[in-house]
């Protein structure tokens, strides 16, 4: 979030659009592309809004404390996702910016679920169903971050990989094996997450937040890389 801001926010408020290919993309800045430009700058910066507005409806205190803005933010939250995930369509299929045929079909799916998703969390809040709500809520959440995984899980794929001589390309089955895991993993340990909690028994809630203990940390690591090779270099 903070380097989206910085990087896009500051190029975009300077006006100097050519700088963002300061930085590697699919496509990044076109000279003349009004269109094009205007979907890759919206994509990318309410794509770092849609991880905030996310993140503070995760916050029970925040919830229970202001439960108006809760509401507000849990509409923004999804109105954003709904934006950034029809950009990202236009990007890959009308604009052209695709990595290759595992790529496109995994991003596609990744936004088709966030569509979906989206529309039952909608659909129960409206409902009065805060259990469903719940669920589909955190589902649209996971699936908003599928992007940030993806990154984190190919930095974490290449520091295991290197060693052994194995390069991770935009078409290698590592990346596409990646990129399908961005999205179904979380999905995956979410419905492990929420069958634990409602288990009577102890036993799969420790090996529960065993699991999640040691994804958090892959999450750290994966961060710490991402912070020391896909941000920093380019502020
Ligand atoms: C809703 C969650 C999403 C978020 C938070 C998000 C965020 C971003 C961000 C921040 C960038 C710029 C990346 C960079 O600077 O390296 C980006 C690029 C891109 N996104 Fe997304 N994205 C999301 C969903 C999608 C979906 C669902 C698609 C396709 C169906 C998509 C297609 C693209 C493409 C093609 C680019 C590359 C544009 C280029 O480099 O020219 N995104 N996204």
């Amino acid at each position: 979030m903070g380097f989206i801001a910085l990087f896009y926010g500051g190029h975009g408020l300077d006006g100097n659009l050519g700088a963002l290919n300061g930085k590697p993309h699919i496509t990044g800045y076109v000279p003349g592309d009004v269109m094009g430009n205007s979907q890759f700058l919206a994509h990318a910066l309410l794509g770092g809004l849609v991880t905030f507005a996310g993140a503070w409806q995760l916050l029970p205190g925040l919830r229970r404390r202001w439960p108006a803005l809760h509401r507000w933010n849990g509409r923004l939250f999804l109105v954003i996702a709904l934006v950034v995930t029809l950009t990202g369509f236009w990007l890959t299929w009308v604009r052209g910016s695709q990595l290759g045929t595992g790529s496109n079909l995994s991003i596609s799916l990744n936004g088709l679920l966030i569509l979906g998703f989206v529309g039952l969390a909608w659909r129960s809040a409206r409902r009065r169903d805060f259990a469903a709500h719940r669920g589909h809520a955190l589902r649209a959440w996971l699936l908003v971050n599928g992007v940030w995984f993806l990154r984190i899980g190919i930095l974490l794929a290449g520091m295991v990989l290197a060693p052994l001589g194995v390069t991770v390309d935009y078409t290698s089955a590592t990346f596409v094996i990646v990129s399908f895991a961005s999205w179904g993993l979380p999905l995956a340990v979410l419905e492990l997450y929420l069958r634990a909690g409602r288990s009577p028994r102890p036993g799969p809630k420790y090996a529960t937040a065993l699991l999640l203990g040691v994804l958090a940390l892959a999450t750290l690591a994966g961060s710490a890389a991402a912070l020391a090779f896909m941000w920093l270099p380019y502020l």
